[in-house]
C-alpha cells in the first residue's frame, strides 16, 4: 500500500479541526460527508491492505495537540470488532466503500469485579457515504463488514485513543472488560 503523503492527510485534518466546535460528533460527521463528496477520502493511501487476520487500521492524522486522531480502516467480508468502548472519547465515522453494520449497546447494570450487563440499543446498516458516531456514556458497540466485498471506513476519535476495552461475555450474561492496546498497520 502506498505511503500516506502529507498533502493527502493535511486537508482532512484541517476540515476535522475546523469542525471541533459545538457538538463534535455532528460537526465532524458533516465534515466527513463534505470530504467524501469532494473526493478527499477516495485515496487508497488512507487505508492499509486487507488482512486475513483482522480488519486493519491506518493512522491518517494525529493532531499535534491530541484533540483528535483520524484512522482509516479496511474490513474483509465477515470481519468485525468485538463489543468495545472508546475509552471515553467521542467518535464520528463514515463508510467510504462497502456495507457495514453497527450494533449499539447500553449499560444496564454494573456488577462486582467491573463486569457489566448490556442491552441492545440499536442495530443499523451503513452504506457508502453514511455517517455515524457515538457519544459517551452510550459508547459501546460492535462494528463490522455486513457485505460481500471489502469495506472501508474513516473514523475520527476525540483524542489519541491508544487503549480501549473489548468485552467478553460470561455464561451468566455479564461482560468482562479486557484492556486492549490499539495499534496501526502500514
Ligand atoms: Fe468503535
Amino acid at each position: 500500500m502506498s505511503r500516506l503523503a502529507p498533502e493527502t492527510a493535511a486537508p482532512i485534518a484541517r476540515a476535522v479541526e475546523s469542525a471541533l466546535t459545538g457538538d463534535p460528533v455532528a460537526g465532524v460527521g458533516r465534515a466527513l460527508e463534505l470530504l467524501e463528496a469532494a473526493g478527499w477520502l477516495d485515496d487508497e493511501a488512507l487505508f492499509a491492505a486487507p488482512s486475513e487476520r483482522a480488519y486493519t487500521r491506518k493512522l491518517i492524522w494525529l493532531d499535534p495537540r491530541e484533540r483528535f486522531v483520524v484512522v482509516g480502516m479496511t474490513w474483509s467480508p465477515g470481519q468485525s470488532t468485538p463489543l468495545h468502548d472508546h475509552a471515553g472519547f467521542w467518535v464520528a465515522d463514515i463508510v467510504t466503500s462497502g456495507t457495514m453494520f453497527e450494533t449499539l449497546y447500553r449499560v444496564t447494570e454494573r456488577a462486582a469485579g467491573g463486569r457489566v450487563r448490556f442491552e441492545r440499543e440499536l442495530h443499523r446498516i451503513a452504506k457508502a457515504k453514511d455517517i455515524g458516531g457515538v457519544r459517551p456514556p452510550l459508547e459501546h458497540h460492535e462494528f463490522g463488514n455486513a457485505g460481500e466485498g471489502v469495506a472501508r471506513t474513516v473514523h475520527v476519535y476525540g483524542g489519541n485513543m491508544v487503549r480501549a476495552n473489548a468485552y467478553e461475555r460470561g455464561a451468566d450474561g455479564l461482560w468482562s472488560a479486557l484492556d486492549t492496546a490499539l495499534t496501526y498497520d502500514d
